[in-house]
């Protein structure tokens, strides 16, 4: 079908309405596929159990800015494209500063950082790449560990430029001064591959409308991260660690969520409006919590987190089951999620940032589709008002 015969719908008195535009195709893509039905993702033409653990993060944003995957010298490019622009402008450390010292929320705060992070004059790009997108994705990640940082009392990591070091490490070297574990980085690459993209979700929506009027990326992220922070949508991640943690004891996993459902609560970390079977990001995350907490430098507090949790999730879907037969309520991604940054040593707050910089790069490379594509987003309202004949 063309584009034009999507969004020309013809003038009409009785348009039908799709509160929340449900059921709406809005445009064609390439970069995810969602089947909510069978549980499968696919990543830039490659299942989400293939790409997630084994690419690094710099790959898999390469693929979906371009459609393909880098060969050795693009990668190297685009690599110390991003080493490049490791250095946070004055504007950005000030502002952070001060958000810490008025407690902002954390999404707050990178909303300031990223108003300014494509400031700065920076050396001319090598993998060819819009310099405005550069310094966004390789500044976010430097604003979540200054934020980080100022809140411990200590000042920013400096030198993060190293180009050896990729996008994961450079977070983790940002966040604590020190070099972090193969298995910390292997475990966040994972993570951030895993949520990259995830069609039209709320935040992609938002940016994508914003580039449909010509604005600039750096607007679009700005709008994105605002939507990324409500409950509904990537702000709720800490709850479910604090639900396993709750529990404390695997022998009390069945009573307190028994309690919890028969107080009308929900199973934080289950169910999905899209998936009727395990969130497949879920398996991959489980996966990687697995090998995390089973890594040597795990410690047997985390290893019996993890069994924990292991422990929760069968509870919880047995109960979910009884309390809402044919439902299909399933682990979704939140659950492994909160375990896997947790485990790789993260405050839970900081848990929806970390989202943000991962959706970064799916936010960038849907405002490319979205220019290629070119047509302004504006759907219609049914006016319900009165009308009068004059005024007052
Ligand atoms: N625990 C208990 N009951 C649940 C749960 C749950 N986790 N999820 C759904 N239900 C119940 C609902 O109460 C509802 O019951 P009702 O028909 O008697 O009203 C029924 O199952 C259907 O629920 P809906 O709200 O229609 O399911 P929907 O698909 O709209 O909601 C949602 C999906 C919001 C994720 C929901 O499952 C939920 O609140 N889960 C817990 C919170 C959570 O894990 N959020 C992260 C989601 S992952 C993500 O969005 C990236």
């Amino acid at each position: 079908m063309s584009t034009a015969s999507l969004t020309d719908r013809p003038r009409t008195d009785s348009p039908q309405l799709h509160p929340g535009l449900e059921g709406i195709t809005l445009a064609t893509t390439r970069m995810s596929r969602v089947d909510g039905e069978k549980g499968s993702l696919v990543i830039g033409g490659y299942p989400v159990e293939e790409i997630a653990p084994n690419a690094t993060f710099e790959q898999v944003v390469y693929l979906l800015w371009t459609g393909r995957l880098p060969n050795g010298s693009g990668l190297d490019a685009f690599r110390n494209d991003l080493a490049d622009r490791r250095r946070l402008p004055e504007l950005a450390v000030q502002a952070l500063r001060e958000a810490v010292g008025r407690a902002a929320h954390p999404m707050d705060a990178l909303r300031m950082a990223v108003a300014v992070a494509d400031w700065p004059e920076d050396p001319a790009p090598r993998s060819g790449f819009d310099p405005s997108a550069l310094a966004i994705l390789a500044r976010l990640p430097l604003a979540v560990a200054a934020f980080e940082r100022f809140r411990q009392g200590q000042e920013p990591v400096e030198d993060v430029a190293d180009p050896s070091l990729g996008y994961a490490s450079a977070f983790l070297f940002a966040l604590t001064g020190a070099s972090p574990s193969e298995a910390r980085v292997r475990a966040l690459d994972t993570y951030l591959n895993t949520v990259v993209d995830h069609g039209l979700n709320a935040s992609t929506f938002t940016a994508r409308v914003i580039v449909s009027t010509r604005a600039s990326l750096s607007s679009a992220i700005l709008g994105a991260l605002g939507a990324l922070s409500g409950p509904l949508h990537g702000g709720a991640p800490g709850p479910a660690l604090d639900q396993v943690v709750e529990i404390g004891r695997p022998e009390r996993a069945e009573q307190v969520l028994r309690a919890k459902l028969q107080a009308g609560e929900r199973l934080m970390g289950f169910g999905h409006r899209v998936y009727k079977v395990r969130d497949p990001r879920a398996e991959v995350l489980g996966r990687a919590a697995r090998l995390l907490f089973q890594d040597g430098s795990a410690t047997e507090q985390d290893r019996r987190l993890f069994a924990l949790a292991q422990e929760v999730e069968s509870v919880a879907i047995r109960l979910l089951d009884e309390h809402k037969p044919g439902r299909r309520l399933r682990t979704n991604v939140e659950f492994y999620t909160a375990l896997l940054l947790h485990g790789i040593g993260l405050p839970s707050d900081l848990f929806t940032p970390i989202f943000a910089m991962a959706r970064t790069g799916g936010w960038i490379a849907h405002a490319r589709e979205q220019l290629e594509e070119g047509r302004l987003i504006r759907p219609r309202l049914l006016y319900q008002g009165p009308v009068h004949p004059s005024f007052p």
